[in-house]
């Protein structure tokens, strides 16, 4: 049996904090191995799909699931739903309105949580609150998965980035990794790149590090951990059906 792929499932409830500047950038950094990755876009600004358009052919392919889009009467939702054929990698960007049912179907089908924060006392606060109502989340108690935070446009030596690594070091989940504020970033959304993809570019180059020790924390938790998508096949399908139709009545758990 193929193993299933693995779900990464980028999130807070902070708008702005670059959920989908770190789903696509890191859905970069796992392409450019040669890793199959999808991209799901949760959102139903569909920020992800747009950048997906904006990227060339030529380079490694990501795959985009724009799982916002109402289907056409021809179309099922779960076609729409549907993985490519032969995914390794899942990276979903979250949105920051996700409640209820819906973050519920999001935790249920996630191996790894990343939760992006930005160095304000405004980010600080709902930040700090997000990750206190995701851990003690009766879905996440029951199934407990690594949940790593990341600071998202540092500015080394302020007193604001001060301030977020010293919030960081107090959390019972940990930083693992620093992205810069560069103009680099928003430079490579508007062409569908990440700035893995950028080589020729100093500030890109900079960065890659930070994305290979990101990629490092993540392929850690995963040699420990067995992935969600064996528990959901491993059962009997009235089983799986009574669960998914109990966490996604569109029947988005079973088809994505
Ligand atoms: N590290 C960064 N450096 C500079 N700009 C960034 C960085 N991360 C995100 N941004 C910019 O911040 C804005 C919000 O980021 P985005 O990823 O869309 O957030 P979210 O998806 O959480 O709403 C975008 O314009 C993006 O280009
Ligand atoms: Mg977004």
């Amino acid at each position: 049996m193929d193993s299933p792929a693995r779900r990464i499932l980028i999130i807070n409830g902070k708008g702005g904090c670059g959920k989908t500047t770190i789903a696509t950038n890191l859905a970069v950094a796992y392409a450019c191995r040669g890793t199959k990755v999808a991209l799901l876009d949760n959102d139903p600004q569909a920020s992800s799909t747009y950048w997906a358009e904006q990227r060339d052919a030529s380079l490694p392919p990501v795959e985009v699931v724009a799982k916002h889009e109402r289907p056409n009467m021809y179309q099922t939702q779960s076609f729409r739903h549907r993985l490519p054929e032969g995914t390794e990698l899942v990276i979903v960007d979250g949105h920051s309105n996700a409640r209820g049912r819906d973050l519920e179907s999001l935790l249920r089908q996630t191996d790894l949580i990343l939760v992006p924060m930005l160095p304000s006392s405004i980010d600080i606060r709902a930040g700090g609150r997000f990750i206190a109502d995701l851990l003690t989340h009766r879905i996440y108690r029951s199934f407990p998965r690594p949940v790593g935070v990341i600071a998202n446009r540092v500015q080394p030596n302020t007193q604001t980035h001060d301030k977020l690594m010293h919030f960081l070091g107090c959390l019972d989940v940990p930083a693992v990794a620093q992205f810069r504020d560069s103009p680099v970033y928003t430079d490579a959304a508007e062409i569908g790149q990440g700035v893995v993809d950028m080589k020729e570019i100093r500030a890109a180059r900079k960065e890659t590090a930070q994305w290979k020790q990101l990629i490092s924390w993540i392929e850690e938790q995963f040699s420990t951990e067995q992935p969600v998508g064996y528990s959901l096949r491993m059962k009997p399908r009235a089983a799986q059906r009574a669960e998914t139709d109990q966490a996604a009545p569109d029947s988005e758990a079973q088809a994505v």
